[in-house]
């Protein structure tokens, strides 16, 4: 972990990270480009199934250098998407994310977490298996634009 990862502060997204998150995964192919309403969705506590968002945030001057978003679906979590800006990628900052969520899920009583990636992404894949994820299966030719199968991962947790 570099030095920009071990001072990152990770903490919930608030609607004031909102606009700074959707500008950072739309500066990333691989990362899923949801709309505003998503995101502010995945806020609210009270919304089913219910969402935990974290950011990973610069100490020094506050932007958000990355994300992760995961769907409670007990006792299992969905890991929909975790996004690091390319200019502070490779520097631990994905790694961190997933800790403080892993954290997280298994707080809320979540035992296995699970996710689905395209098979061309291999910084995502890199991550998910250095972080302990492994591969379940595959569903073929899952994704469009361009048509790609989906790999399916999971990791215990707790
Ligand atoms: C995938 C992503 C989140 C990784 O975040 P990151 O902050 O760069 O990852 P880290 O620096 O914490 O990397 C931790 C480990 O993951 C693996 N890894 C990360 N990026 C990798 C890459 N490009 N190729 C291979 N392995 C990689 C390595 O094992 C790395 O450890 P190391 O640097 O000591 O070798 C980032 O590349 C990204 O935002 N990609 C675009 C969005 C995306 O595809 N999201 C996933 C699908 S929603």
């Amino acid at each position: 972990m570099n030095s920009f990862a071990a001072q990152a502060v990770i903490r919930r997204m608030s609607a004031a990270d909102v606009e700074d998150a959707v500008a950072l995964a739309a500066s990333l192919k691989d990362a899923p480009h949801w709309p505003r309403t998503v995101y502010l969705g995945a806020l609210n506590p009270a919304s089913v199934p219910r969402r935990i968002a974290l950011v990973a945030v610069s100490a020094a001057s506050g932007s958000v250098a990355g994300f992760a978003v995961a769907c409670l679906l007990l006792p299992q979590a969905e890991l929909e998407t975790i996004a690091v800006a390319r200019e502070r990628q490779r520097q631990g900052v994905g790694r961190r994310l997933w800790g403080a969520m892993a954290r997280e899920l298994e707080r809320a009583g979540v035992r296995q977490a699970r996710l689905e990636v395209r098979s061309s992404n291999l910084a995502a894949l890199g991550l998910y298996q250095t972080l302990g994820f492994r591969e379940t299966g595959r569903r073929p030719r899952y994704y469009t634009d361009p048509v790609e199968d989906a790999v399916l991962m999971d990791l215990r947790l707790g």
